[in-house]
């Protein structure tokens, strides 16, 4: 049968509308903020995506009841037993949170180094200077072991707007005594729906004008029932590849903060993007140009997360594309793969030259990290010809059913090979 992978043929334009899922980068600090407070909190459009599963089982590891149907969650923190995370935790960068979240609610944390995609070094010095500024003292013996007992509101500057590390200050000062204030906070819009999560808890974090985040202690949090925002780099993976492969797509949902440095690009793609009230609506003949120079930066900046699908989409517009990634080193992985189709790309440091040639066709390419999946599908609808990828417990950990979204746009994409068991476990974590 084969590894499981993805079959594309593609050179078709993408026609329809489709609701997208919820957002992995909001629901994943949300979930973890659970443990908290006392009682049951219902999350609902939570995606359906390895991480969130990964997360579900380390927040039971820790006492907490996890009930799970369809898009929502309900997690009840009323027994937190235990301030350790298992080895499991790994395997997902944004275990990283449970350190936060624990010593917020245990006033200590044990927990593994976290893993995550191998995009580059994702240290998390960081996260630990700061939680050191809020009083929390570390020993570190291969884990990282945190006592909380002296957790207290302090200010902390960062020297980086690391989302990772403002959301684990936020998780840790929440129930901390006094006002904590975070100066360079970063500003992706998945912080605030987090702080918007605790502030119907019951917590007090404000952002301030000059994005800095204020964070006045409680003494304790109510449960509450929330609905996730939807996705805004699942949502920019598709109008980029409905761009990149002509057509006239309608993405549904809430509106959606964050796509504003993603439709500039667009529109100097040539391509017509309405961002409204509640939808997103693209329109592209399939013909796109090439974009002089684009970098990534933190939010308002271009996403990082964008930063290969719209590679993936340039390899196939008429001129010559320059991107800078200045967020994580080692995301051109995907670069040999898309030279598999045809692309004509250079890389020099922190750089990728892609120069459209029109001749991009199918191949079979492998993903080798979350986003680099999402490019190369990306690629598949717009290049002629078949496209098979492998690699997809990658894109499992993003995307809920990429194959059903784009075939509800009329693409012609499936899921194929693996044998049962494979089969079945990726549907079950699904
Ligand atoms: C989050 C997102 C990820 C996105 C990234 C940047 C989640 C679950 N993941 O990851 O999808 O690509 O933001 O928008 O929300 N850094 C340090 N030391 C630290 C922490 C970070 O040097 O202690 C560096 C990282 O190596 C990286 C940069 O800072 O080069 C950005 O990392 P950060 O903003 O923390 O990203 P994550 O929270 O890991």
């Amino acid at each position: 049968m084969g590894l499981r992978h993805i079959t594309i043929a593609g050179g078709k334009p993408l026609y329809g509308q489709i609701k997208i899922q919820g957002s992995k980068n909001a629901v994943l600090p949300v979930l973890t903020s659970c443990i908290l407070g006392e009682g049951i909190c219902q999350i609902d459009n939570c995606p359906r995506i390895s991480d969130v599963e990964v997360t579900l089982r380390l927040l039971e590891a820790v006492g907490c009841r996890v009930v799970r149907r369809e898009n929502t969650v309900a997690v009840d923190a009323s027994q937190v037993t235990c301030c350790g995370i298992p080895e499991e935790a790994s395997s997902i960068r944004s275990s990283i949170l449970f350190l936060g979240a624990l010593v917020g609610r245990c006033r200590a944390a044990r927990l593994p180094f976290p893993g995550g995609c191998a995009i580059g070094a994702r240290p998390v010095d960081l996260h630990i200077a700061s939680l050191k500024k809020l009083g929390v003292r570390f020993e570190e013996d291969g884990k990282l072991a945190a006592d909380g007992r002296e957790l207290c509101g302090a200010k902390v500057t960062l020297p980086f707007p690391s989302v990772g590390a403002t959301e684990n200050i936020i998780l840790a000062s929440v129930l901390a005594p006094g006002r904590t204030l975070i100066r360079n906070a970063a500003r992706e819009p998945e912080i605030d729906e987090l702080c918007g999560f605790l502030n119907l808890r019951g917590a007090k974090t404000t952002r301030r004008e000059d994005g800095s985040i204020c964070i006045e202690g409680v003494r304790k949090l109510r449960a509450v029932s929330y609905s996730m925002r939807p996705d805004r780099i699942v949502a920019g993976t598709y109008l980029l590849a409905a761009a990149a492969a002509g057509g006239r797509v309608r993405l549904q949902g809430a509106s959606m903060p964050g796509l504003e440095s993603l439709s500039a690009v667009l529109r100097k793609m040539g391509v017509h993007i309405k961002l409204e009230h509640g939808s997103c609506e693209l329109v592209s003949n399939g013909r796109i140009q090439a974009v002089p120079y684009v970098e990534t930066a933190p939010y308002p900046g271009f996403p990082t997360d964008l930063q290969s699908p719209l590679l993936a989409a340039l390899a196939g517009a008429g001129g010559e594309s320059l991107i800078r990634e200045k967020i994580f080193e080692n995301r051109f992985r995907v670069v040999p793969e898309l030279r598999k189709m045809g692309a004509e790309i250079v890389t020099e440091r922190d750089c990728v030259k892609v120069r459209g040639n029109g001749h991009m066709h199918g191949a079979e390419v492998t993903a080798t990290d979350l986003r680099s999946g999402a490019a190369l599908v990306v690629a598949g609808l717009a290049a002629p010809g078949i496209t098979r990828v492998s690699g997809l417990a990658y894109i499992e950990r993003g995307y809920e059913d990429i194959c059903r979204d784009l075939r509800q746009l009329g693409a012609d994409i499936s899921l194929s090979g693996g044998d049962r068991k494979e089969n079945e476990n990726s549907r079950k974590a699904r």
